[in-house]
This record gives structure tokens, sequence and C-alpha cells, in this order.
């Protein structure tokens, strides 16, 4: 049991011989032409607790998207299927059919450990509609699959922001448990995002001001962020908001991504939280294709910002080493440039260095994690995006909501 939030855990059921709905995040990167899957870590992670249940005697029923409908990585999960026997050594039946009588039929005829993967739950359409776990446990999903299961596993922590049917619907019918990576990240995230241990220091950085300012906001407001130091696009509009000018290529990058309207609540954010946002003071920019290293005091400048400068790592670098919590969200420069790469690499490496508790996540974060060698040297690495910037905000995630109120029933 997840003890602070009431949450069942596999340690709270008994699987042997029973149907576990198992809903995991496996959507992965897809190369768009060919469609082939590029990272298999998201299929990594779940794997293991797919492997517990299947390893503790239970029929494992796995329910995953891939894509958004239209978009070129909206695929079938058969190659899934394939990636994930193979990295558990074990046959996983794939069946091209979410909720018909294939599946149905698939289901009914499954012995205990075996693992069966359905289709793309998204290629129901009823799945994203954004209904309670009510409404969706009324749905054709869970009415057709729920009365041939026990038992519902939700490990998908990083679609837990979505009220969709086969992350919130089984929980109204199942007696349901959280899996080992919705187990691992609520932990981790609890640590930093509740009440951390203080001082706390948040890198904020990428390119998505609108979802970094969000986190911004809630985390300096709430004192759960002591220093909020940042870095990428954002550091470009917090700097814009103090005033200083960019220069004409930088500006207009701004124009076109559409971030010039934050710096208006940027300059706001400041005034609110004195001396917190901490802003870089010096950038590399880049000349003729190399990097070139300026004093933020020399702004405006002719020359595209792609990473902070060797100041700023250091700045930062101090002040993450006297924090005990640590949460760094986006890369802080345009790291898959090698020129650029050294302002992420260098801050994710303090990471390694100090004491605190840090957690990494969002999805370029992890990729730099992954491209620098560091994912087994850092103290936690989430593989969540758009659900841990929730989580950070301090929204209450629907799939953990729907776990929460299942747990009661179920004990
Ligand atoms: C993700 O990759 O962040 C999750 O799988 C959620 O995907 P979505 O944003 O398409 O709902």
């Amino acid at each position: 049991m997840l003890e602070q939030l009431g949450i069942a855990t596999l340690d709270d059921l008994k699987p042997n011989s029973r149907v576990v709905i198992t809903r995991v995040d496996i959507n992965s990167p897809v190369d768009a032409s060919t469609k082939i899957v590029t990272d298999d870590s998201r299929i990594r992670e779940h794997s293991r607790t797919v492997k517990e249940l299947s390893g503790k005697g239970a029929k494992v029923v796995i329910l995953a998207h891939q894509g958004r409908k239209g978009d070129p990585d909206f695929t079938s999960l058969e190659q899934h299927a394939k990636i994930l026997s193979g990295i558990l050594s074990w046959p996983v039946r794939f069946v091209p059919d979410v909720a018909g009588e294939e599946a149905k039929g698939a289901i009914k005829s499954m012995k205990p450990g075996d693992v069966l993967m359905l289709d793309n739950v998204r290629f129901l359409s009823e799945e994203t509609a954004e209904r309670s776990p009510k409404e969706h446990s009324r749905g054709t999903l869970v009415s057709a699959l729920g009365p041939l299961a026990d038992y519902f596993v939700n490990d998908a922590f990083a679609a837990a922001h979505r009220s969709h049917a086969s992350i919130v619907g089984f929980a109204a019918v199942l007696p349901s448990a959280a899996g080992r990576v919705m187990e691992k990240e609520l932990a981790a995230l609890s640590k930093v995002a509740g009440k951390p241990e203080k001082p706390s220091v948040y890198v904020i950085a990428g390119a998505k001001p609108k979802e970094s300012f969000k986190v911004a906001q809630h985390v300096l407001s709430n004192g759960i962020a002591d220093d909020v130091l940042t870095g990428g696009l954002v550091a470009n509009v917090f700097l814009k908001a103090k005033g200083f000018k960019l220069g004409e290529a930088n500006e207009k990058l701004l124009d076109q991504k559409g971030f010039a309207q934050f710096v208006s609540g940027a300059r706001e954010m400041l005034g609110r939280f004195p001396g917190r946002i901490v802003t870089p003071v010096d950038l590399a920019v880049e000349i003729q294709g190399g990097r070139s290293e300026i004093a933020v005091d020399d702004l405006p400048t002719n020359h595209y910002i792609k990473d902070i400068g060797k100041k700023t790592v250091e700045l930062y670098g101090r002040l993450l080493m006297q924090a005990k919590s640590i949460v760094v969200n986006g890369p802080l420069g345009v790291y898959e440039e090698d020129n650029f790469s050294l302002g992420t690499r260098e801050i994710l490496r303090v990471l390694t260095k100090t004491e605190a508790f840090s957690v990494v996540g969002g999805g370029h974060s992890l990729a730099a994690v992954y491209k620098f060698g560091l994912e087994k040297k850092l103290p936690y690495v989430s593989t969540a995006g758009g659900a841990l910037i929730s989580y950070l905000s301090g929204e209450a995630l629907p799939g953990v909501e729907a776990l929460k109120a299942a747990s009661k029933k179920f004990s």
C-alpha cells in the first residue's frame, strides 16, 4: 500500500490465476516513415510490472496506447508486443482487437502466467473522451472487458493526467492497484513536490514556457521550491521580462513560437518572488556554427542563443550543491548539438555528485539523460512528460484519483 496516498499496490493483490487488466504507457517514439519504434525505454520500465504479475500466476491483459489519432506515430501495438516478449524472454500474444469478440475470446482462453497485449486502445474513439470514471465504466471498453477481469492495475503514470476510458473506467468497477512504475513515480515525486527537504531547487528550462510557468507559479507560491533556476527559451522569456534586449534573431524566435505573450506574466512573477527566479549570467551563442560565450550585460546579440554559459553553469552548480531536493525539467540548451550540450550535461552531472534527492523528467530531459549516459547514476528519472508537468503544477491526476477511490473499496 502507498500509505500517504491510500493507494493499493501489487503487494495487496492475490493475482494467481486471476485476469489482471494492466494499463501501461508504452507510447514510444516511432520513425515517421518506417513506423518502427526507435526507443524501447518505456517498454523496459513496464516489463517489470508485467513480469511480476505473470510470475505470480496472473493472466496479464495489457492495454496501452501509441500516438494520437491522425499523427504519424498512431500505430498498432504489434511490434510493442514483440519487443516486450524479447525483454521478458516470455511469449506475449498480440491480438489486433481491443474490445471485440477476438479480444474477449483471447482473454477467455488464457492460462496462469500468460501475457496478452490488445491493440492500441486509442483505436476505440471513446477512449480519449475526457469523461468521469463512472461514465467511462459504462462505455464499450469497460463493459466488454471488465466482466472478464478480476483486477485492474494502472501502471501508466505518464498517462494519468488523462481521464480516458482505460485510465479511469476500470477503477470504478474492479479492485484496482498501482503497478510498480506508477508506485515508483508517485513515491519519488511526493519527495520533491509535497513537502520536500529544504533547500529545494527547481531547474525549469526547455521550450515550453506555458507549462514551465505553471510549475514555477505553483512551487514558488506554495513554498515548495526556494529557488527556480531557468534555462532554454524559458530563460530568454525571463531575461526579456527583466528588460534585457535579446537581439533581433532571438526576439523573432520568441514571437514565432508565440512565447512573447508570456513576457508580462514573467515580469509579474519576478516581482512577486523577488530574487527567487534565477536567470543566466552568461549565454552561449552560435557564430558560424561554433560556440561563443557572452555575458548577459553584453546583450543584445545578432546570434542565436543556444545554451547557458560556463559562469551560469558554475552559479547553478553552487546553488544545486546546497540543495537537499532538486527537480530538473527541460534541457538548458540545444543539447542535441555537441557545441551547445554543455549546460544541460553539466547541470545533470551535478545531480550525480550531490547528496540531494533529485528527479529529472520531461521527454527531452529524459533523452538528454540517455544521451549523456547518466540514467544509472541519477537518483530518479521520470518517464513522464505531460503527467509530470500536471503533477508538479499541483493538479490532481485523474488516473491517480481513480486509484485512490478504488483502493477505498478494495479494503
Ligand atoms: C505521453 O507520452 O506523454 C503519454 O503517453 C500521454 O500521451 P498523450 O499526451 O498523447 O495523451
